[in-house]
């Protein structure tokens, strides 16, 4: 008998297509970790409305569009399940119950949820349902109770209060002795593990322009660029630098992106002593190294995304959505019967029906 895998659970709100910080920050490593672990990768659909609920063609379009980009950057819906989140009635119902046990003001100082006012002109405006994405994204974790959530940096402050929640409902529900430690609350009958984050080798890839990378800023490159619009927002980045035989500064933009995706390390310690020294080599010639690798990366994607383009490949696209969510819905309602059960208000069973 195979030794039952741990979990994985993280995923992406489907606004957009992505981009090379997705890639850095989490991408990889699901890739890496695809048969190591038992994988849920969660279509936060429901999370796009909370912005954008005027924008339901966009919000579906994207929806198929981010698990072409999975598809194509080789997630194996073989042996990943891929989830669509508004098909998954547990966690709905999990966000309500954990909402119940984070103060209203924990919620609202989270720094993530906070920049996103800011960097979305949000204001005053944002609705009820904004901030309560920040306890949906618990729920969304904990429905399947995974050990680790891959995530960018900038998610950090999401996996914080859904430890944080994850301690209390084991200590409120499950009695559970709150001076565990963390790696024993299942141990100690508690119902969730306490999830850690596993950040990318680069936690914050900056966009271009050295702003945060983002459609909104209009400073990302995408996996599905073209080798031309690689090259041309490569040679946008500034670094201020005149000549090549200026001594340049290695822990600039551009060195950032030297260091991210040029894979031979020796080649790296090279161009930073090189540019260090301004032993003639200009900008212009790390930038298009910097293209080249950057192509070499996302040209097998481009090509396996050409695959799925038109009608039938999207049916297709729909098919692999739809199994992948009949699966994680056993998991989830499994653990919310879990819940219920501890929180007593187990006054029955149900079961649910997936038309398909
Ligand atoms: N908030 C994440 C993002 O925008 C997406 C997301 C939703 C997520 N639910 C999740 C990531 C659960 C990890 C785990 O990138």
């Amino acid at each position: 008998m195979s030794e039952q895998k741990a979990r994985i659970l993280t995923g992406d709100t489907p606004t957009g297509r992505l981009h090379l910080g997705h890639w850095v920050g989490s991408l990889e490593n699901r890739l890496r970790l695809q048969d190591e672990y038992e994988c849920y990768f969660l279509i936060a659909n429901m999370h796009a409305f909370t912005t954008r609920a005027d924008r339901p063609e966009e919000i579906r379009a994207s929806t198929i569009e981010i698990v072409k980009d999975w598809l194509a950057a080789g997630i194996d819906p073989e042996r990943s399940t891929i989830v669509l989140q508004t098909e998954v009635p547990a966690i709905a119902e999990l966000t309500w119950y954990l909402a119940m046990l984070l103060p209203f003001n924990r919620v609202m100082r989270n720094p993530t949820l906070k920049s996103e006012i800011e960097d979305k002109g949000l204001g005053e405006t944002y609705s009820f349902g904004f901030p309560l994405y920040a306890v949906g994204q618990c729920a969304d974790i904990l429905a399947f109770r995974p050990a680790l959530v891959p995530v960018g940096e900038d998610q950090l402050a999401h996996i914080e209060p859904c430890r944080e929640v994850a301690r209390r409902f084991n200590q409120i529900y499950c009695g559970v002795d709150p001076h565990t430690e963390d790696a024993d609350y299942v141990k100690a009958g508690g119902l969730f593990p306490i999830p850690e984050a596993k950040v990318g080798r680069v936690g914050r890839l900056p966009g271009v322009d050295g702003r945060k990378m983002s459609k909104s800023l209009n400073n990302a490159i995408y996996l599905s660029d073209t080798a031309k619009e690689i090259k041309k927002k490569v040679g946008s980045i500034t670094t201020g630098r005149q000549q090549m035989t200026d001594p340049g500064d290695t822990s600039n933009l551009l060195f950032d992106y030297v260091r991210a995706f040029i894979p031979d390390a020796e080649r790296v310690a090279e161009l930073e002593r090189r540019y260090a020294a301004g032993d003639n080599i200009g900008d212009g010639h790390v930038k298009a190294e910097v293209a080249e690798a950057i192509d070499a990366l996302v040209a097998p994607m481009r090509e396996r995304r050409a695959a799925f383009e038109g009608p039938e490949a999207e049916k297709r696209i729909v098919e692999i959505i739809m199994d992948g969510t009949a699966r994680a819905n056993r998991v989830a309602e499994a653990t919310l019967a879990e819940a219920k059960a501890a929180m007593r208000i187990d006054f029955g069973g149900r079961e649910l029906t997936f038309r398909r």
